[in-house]
């Protein structure tokens, strides 16, 4: 009997393939914004460690980063701009600050690597950083930012994307206490929700303003939210409070106002009852198996989710792109395996007639996972800290496979 074939399913013409990375993450020496003081007091960060020199890409590496993804096949790649350099003061901007971005992105662009750059991604500086997200003054002030980067950098930029995981960076730093500046009150979470949906609207429209027929979006981290028993009333409730609060309410409260939507997704949770969990709107998350660590919990490996979301999504009538797909994986066991299927599962979208138009890998090479310091790997790349030296994974080759295919196998 002969083996059956692999199938090769193509994906459209044109898709990007990249990975994506963000400022404060890889450029090191980000000493002008709320992470660096936030991560000398001690506790903050788990495993005890500072952004430091990052993956010194500030310094000259993100060069040879992006000449790495290109050389792994890669057409494009996600980064972020750092507003804590580009604007050191209120009003006053670094025009050096703007040169290095511009070599950059030129350098990206010289290699052929489409840009989709983000404009806030969870840092501000310190100017701004006593009360964040929750000051009015704040939109306004992104809005002036935005301008000023579609002023010097729009002939560079592809893609625009304003934000960041609002809704993450609203639980984590100001519902909770894990992120700067760590308000900790249900009050500063809902005043920031509404100044992040006020900034997206006020940048979307500077940069607009700036170039017209500019491709302005939004990054939003979708997962998947399942009843821990399906059978069970109070579970379906929490799980349906959750998907709203996490969910639904941001993208509604969008109403349209992107021209393309950037999802983030990592994994699915499932949500039980539990009486005394006021602050997490009674839902425990009990998938099991699940990717985490003692402090986060990216849910659990579910390929058909992502399938799920984007589906969702595409009821909203404009172009999605995957802006973070990836998973904590020191040894790059699970990583292959991850990558490969949600591939698939961003193919079974698309066959299902959702407008996908590109796939970023989270992320390009490990980096400064936030509060877990550099204890969890997500990159392509592994990192030597000490001599800033790259070592390719298997997940790197076998991106660069699917990347140059425009297709990958089904077995
Ligand atoms: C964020 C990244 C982060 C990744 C992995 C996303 O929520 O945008 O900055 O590193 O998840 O936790």
């Amino acid at each position: 009997m002969m083996a059956a074939m692999p199938s090769l399913r193509t994906f459209p013409e044109g898709f990007l393939w990249g990975s994506a990375t963000s400022s404060h993450q890889v450029e090191g020496g980000n000493q002008g914004n709320d992470w660096w003081a936030w991560e000398a007091a001690p506790g903050h960060i788990h495993d005890g460690t500072r952004s430091g020199d990052a993956c010194d890409w500030w310094r000259g590496r993100a060069e040879e980063d992006l000449s790495l993804a290109a050389e792994y096949g890669q057409n494009a790649h996600r980064l972020g701009l750092e507003w804590s350099r580009l604007e050191p003061e209120p009003g006053r901007f670094d025009e050096a600050a703007f040169d290095r971005y511009r070599a950059i992105l030129a350098h990206a662009h010289k290699l052929g690597l489409r840009s989709l750059v983000t404009l806030y991604h969870f840092s501000l500086p310190t100017w701004a950083a006593a009360q964040g997200w929750t000051a009015p003054s704040l939109a306004p002030a992104f809005a002036r930012f935005a301008e000023a980067c579609a002023q010097r950098l729009s002939p560079l930029v592809d893609l625009w994307a304003t934000i960041n995981e609002p809704l993450v960076l609203a639980f984590m730093a100001y519902f909770g206490r894990q992120w700067p500046p760590g308000l900790g009150s249900t009050l500063a979470f809902a005043r920031a929700v509404r100044q992040l949906l006020r900034g997206h609207v006020a940048a979307r429209a500077a940069v607009h303003r700036v170039q017209p027929d500019a491709q302005v979006g939004i990054v939003l981290n979708l997962p998947a939210f399942d009843a821990a028993n399906p059978r069970d009333p109070r579970d379906r409730a929490v799980c349906k409070l959750q998907e709203t609060v996490f969910n639904e309410a941001f993208l509604r409260a969008l109403d349209g106002r992107y021209d393309f939507l950037g999802l983030n997704y990592y994994g699915r949770y499932q949500v039980a009852f539990d009486l005394s969990l006021v602050g997490r709107m009674f839902g425990r998350h009990v998938q099991t198996p699940t990717v985490s660590t003692p402090n986060t919990d990216w849910g659990q490996i579910s390929p058909e989710g992502l399938t799920r979301q984007l589906l969702r999504v595409q009821r909203l009538g404009r172009p999605i792109y995957v802006t973070e797909n990836g998973v904590y994986d020191n040894h790059d066991r699970v990583r292959p395996g991850y990558l490969r299927d949600h591939v698939r599962a961003v193919h079974d979208a698309i066959r299902a007639g959702a407008d996908v138009r590109g796939y970023f890998h989270w992320s390009l090479v490990d980096n400064f996972e936030w509060a877990e310091g550099w204890a969890a790997h997500f990159g392509l790349f592994a990192v030597d800290r000490a001599t800033q030296t790259r070592t390719p994974k298997d997940s790197a080759r076998i991106y660069a496979e699917i990347c140059r295919a425009n297709a990958i196998a089904c077995p």
